[in-house]
């Protein structure tokens, strides 16, 4: 899937957050973003999948050439569009097989077998470590913090995206989860050659699944594009280069 932000301007509460925002992900690509807190990274994420918090009040975002901005969420997921949240939201009264069932027939003409369904699934509980008893809970359902970030990736090798916004997919996950939940992106990467947008904090991820591109975004747009070399930048240095560079742009 090929991903298109064009000149993107974007409010919440009147506040700009957004602010003529460029990004292109060609198919199969991987590209990270990092940025100060508040920056918009979430935000960016959510205005992808079409959240109705938030205002577009320019540009286009475009999937293989064709606006989604008039598709409601369901219609972008449909699509191939997942999102992996920041903090994954509990949800009572629909179980995670329940759930990823609907979610699958919502995009067939003839519901899948259950069967292979069911075997599937369990495969993909066994690959991250879960037991089998978890897809019976609730979404998300007395999961902690880390286990329902494992929970978003037993999700998308499931529904089979193909295109991954993972907002910081690395918070809360121990070093050996990590492993597990890098690894089997990586595996669902090689083999759907799905496009990727990661959104991190630390450059210690970036080891594991290696990027393309790294951009930072400071106040509302991108300012600076280079390799994972820039990640380590960061870590030594901070922000404060970059935001004098944000400054530069912005009295362009
Ligand atoms: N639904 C909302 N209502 C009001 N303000 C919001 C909403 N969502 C985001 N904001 C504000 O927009 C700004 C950007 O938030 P966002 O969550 O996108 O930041 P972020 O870059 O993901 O930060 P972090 O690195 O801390 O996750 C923040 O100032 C935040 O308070
Ligand atoms: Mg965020």
């Amino acid at each position: 899937m090929d991903i298109e932000i064009k000149d993107l301007t974007v409010k919440v509460n009147e506040i700009t957050v957004l602010d003529n925002f460029n990004l292109s992900i060609g198919k199969g690509e991987i590209h990270v973003i990092m940025g100060p807190n508040g920056v918009g990274k979430s935000t960016l994420s959510k205005v992808i999948l079409g959240s109705s918090d938030y205002n577009v009040i320019s540009g286009d975002i475009l999937v293989d050439g064709k606006s989604i901005l008039n598709l409601s969420t369901d219609e972008r997921a449909r699509l191939g569009i997942f999102l992996s949240f920041q903090n994954p939201i509990d949800i009572e009264g629909v179980t995670n097989q329940e759930f990823l069932k609907m979610a699958i027939n919502s995009n067939r003409e003839t519901p899948i077998g259950l069967y292979d369904f069911i075997k599937e699934l369990e495969q993909n509980y066994k690959d991250l470590n879960f037991s089998k008893e978890m897809m019976h809970r609730g979404i998300n359902q007395n999961f902690s913090g880390g286990e329902k970030k494992k929970n978003e990736i037993i999700q998308m090798k499931t529904l089979k995206p193909k295109f991954l916004i993972l907002d910081e997919l690395d918070s809360g996950l121990d070093v050996d989860s990590l492993d597990l939940v890098c690894k089997n992106v990586l595996e669902y990467h090689e083999k759907e050659k799905c496009s990727i947008l990661l959104i991190t904090h630390y450059n210690r991820i970036l080891d594991k699944i290696k990027p393309d591109y790294v951009h930072v975004l400071v106040d509302g747009k991108i300012v600076e594009t280079g390799d994972y070399t820039l990640a380590d930048k960061i870590e030594k240095n901070g922000y404060k280069s970059f935001e004098n560079s944000a400054k530069v742009l912005r009295e362009d």
